[in-house]
């Protein structure tokens, strides 16, 4: 059994923030916050594998209503991952999970 992977960070981004994570050499991934609630995935789109944004911390559409594959545009959404529209609809991000503690987020992932 693999053992999972940590991250803890500060619970400080704003609304509709996201901040990329590094779990360890070569797993990355990114935080959101929506409504107050965080949600952590794997930045790794499910279409080809490879990393969702195109600038740094950017990962949703124009609108801020989707996480958007810079790629080719796939559209995810935000609070469960699940792709709505694009080569991979019907696919899903990997969701690690986020537990608040205090004024921290702990991510866990076992990969
Ligand atoms: S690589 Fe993400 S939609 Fe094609």
């Amino acid at each position: 059994m693999p053992e999972p992977l940590t991250h803890r960070m500060a619970n400080d981004l704003a609304e509709l923030e996201c901040r990329e994570i590094e779990l360890a050499e070569g797993v990355t991934g990114f935080v959101i916050r929506i409504d107050n609630q965080f949600y952590a995935y794997r930045n790794r789109c499910p279409h080809l594998g490879i990393e969702l944004n195109w600038m740094p911390n950017q990962f949703l559409d124009a609108d801020k209503c989707f996480i958007q594959c810079s790629t080719h545009g796939a559209l995810f959404t935000p609070d469960d991952g699940h792709c709505i529209a694009g080569p991979c609809a019907g696919d899903q991000l990997t969701p690690w999970q986020v537990q608040q503690e205090n004024d921290s987020l702990l991510i866990t992932a076992t990969i």
